[in-house]
Order: structure tokens, then sequence, then C-alpha cells
């Protein structure tokens, strides 16, 4: 099986109602409210099989940015994408007075590497990837391979026991597909225990009213992305002194389809 295990924009590109929904922005409701009928109504809820799914779905294309939204997702709204959550990363850093410089960085589910990067050029001493595809993680070993502070580990995260604390951690587009409800109540717990007293932790994704909705399912109908409400999110975050929810409306000013990219930002 190659990428296309998944259900991609190509599929529904030419179809009319695709470009009303892009045009409109209704497909971030309408996403929304397939995963309420799919959860609650049809309760389809048999989750993927992580590991080997991350491993096929990073075969046979290319690892970078756009890939790892969509694959054959277009070069300018991967950039616009990545470039708005910069821009509120940056923005909460500057405003918090908070800074990476020096800092040691955890990136969870690094993909093609964009935040190992962004990170390391905002001066972080160490950045640390920890990513579950093997193809992945072995193609940012090798991209990062002369830059002695950037280290990436293959791995599950829902399974590794951190042994130092990091002054930021850093999950972006990855928590939701932790599918299995246990695993991510355990990873976030672990997650914030990992991060030092007054350190941050910055989540992308989306963090709505509604909790364990089923987004999206491979082809064989398995779900790969699940949201988690925003009370769920606190309930985890209880331990943090200042819980943040960023909206990102970059989507609003572009049509195409984008990921959710809000951001969770806590300070432990
Ligand atoms: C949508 S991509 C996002 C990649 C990257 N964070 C970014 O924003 O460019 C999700 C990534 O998380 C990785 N991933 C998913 N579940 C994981 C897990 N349990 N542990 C570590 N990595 C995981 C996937 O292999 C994939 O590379």
């Amino acid at each position: 099986m190659t990428s296309t295990q998944r259900h991609t924009e190509a599929d529904y590109r030419d179809s009319p109602l695709y470009g009303f929904a892009v045009r409109s922005k209704l497909y971030r409701p309408f996403t929304i409210f397939r995963g309420l009928y799919r959860t609650y109504v049809a309760r389809s809820d048999a989750a993927y099989e992580p590991a080997s799914w991350w491993d096929r779905y990073y075969t046979g294309q290319p690892i970078e940015d756009a890939t790892t939204l969509n694959p054959g997702k277009e070069l300018y709204p991967s950039l616009y994408h990545y470039n708005s959550i910069e821009n509120l990363i940056l923005s909460y850093l500057f405003n918090t007075g908070a800074a990476v410089d020096g800092a040691h960085v955890l990136d969870v589910g690094s993909g093609a590497g964009h935040w190992l990067g962004f990170y390391a050029g905002l001066g972080a001493a160490s950045v640390t990837g920890v990513e579950l595809s093997h193809p992945a993680a072995e193609a940012l070993s090798e991209r990062f391979a002369d830059n002695t502070r950037i280290n990436v580990i293959q791995g599950n995260v829902a399974e590794r026991e951190f042994d130092r604390h990091f002054d930021l951690v850093n999950a972006i587009g990855v928590m939701f597909h932790i599918v299995d409800d246990e695993a991510f109540d355990r990873t976030v717990t672990a997650l914030v225990a990992a991060t030092a007293p007054g350190g941050l932790l910055v989540f992308g994704g989306h963090f709505g009213i509604f909790d364990n909705v089923n987004v999206q399912y491979d082809r064989e109908g398995r779900v790969n992305k699940r949201l988690r409400s925003r009370r769920h999110w606190r309930r985890l975050l209880t331990g943090c002194r200042h819980v943040d929810f960023v909206r990102n409306d970059a989507y609003r000013h572009i049509d195409a389809t984008l990921p959710e990219n809000n951001l969770l930002i806590a300070r432990r």
C-alpha cells in the first residue's frame, strides 16, 4: 500500500461541492458535523494501527512539510499553514516574554522536521524530535546530520518515558492522531511531567466543545484522527499554571483546506 491509503484532496478537487466548501470555508464545520455523525450516530470507532500506518504514509512520496499535511498538498497553502502557526507561536513568546534561546526543546511527531528547524533557528540549545514513522525518522536524521543541536529518536511518544525535563514541549498536528483514549490521556500527562516547572507546552490542533470526535478515517474505515474538547484538555492540564487557547483564523483568507491548526499553550 502507498500513501494513497488515505483519502486525499485530489479525490475531491474536481467536485463543485468541494470548491464551494473551500471557498465558503464551510468545510471546517462540515468536518465536525460529519465527525459527530460518524462518532455518535454511526458509531464507527475502530481505530487505526498507528505504527504501520505512518510507516506506509511516508513510503513512496517525498517527505516534506506539504506531504505531512496531505499527499499532493500544494506548496502555497502548505507554507501559509506553517507560517500562520509560526506567527501565533512567535507573538505568544514575544508578548509573554518567553525565550527559546538556550532552551531544551522536545518536538513530538516531527514529520518532515519543520518544528525542529524552527526551534533550532530560535536558538534552542537542543531540540529532540520523537517520530513514530521509520522512513520519516530516517529522513530527519539525514537532514539534520550536521546539526549537533538536533537529535531525532524513532518511537511512539505514547510508549516513551522521559527521564529528563524540557523547557518547551511542542506537538503540532500530532496529538489528535493518538486515537486510543487511554494512550492519549497518559501521553499528555507524561508530556506535562516532562516539562520543567515554568516551561511551556505548545499543542496544535482543534480544541472545541465536543469531545472524542472522530473526524478522519483511512480507506479501510478506521479512525486516524480524533479531536478532544477544551474541557478534556483542561482536565489533563490541571497541574499547569496557565492554559491559553489561541485561535488560528488563517483558513478564512485562503481558498484551500488547512488542517486543524489552533494552538493550546500551557505554562507548567
Ligand atoms: C500530520 S504530521 C505533523 C508533522 C509535524 N508535527 C508538522 O507539524 O509538520 C503527524 C506526525 O506525527 C507522527 N506521529 C503520529 N503519532 C505519533 C506517535 N504516537 N508518536 C510519535 N509520532 C507520531 C506521524 O508519524 C507524523 O509524522
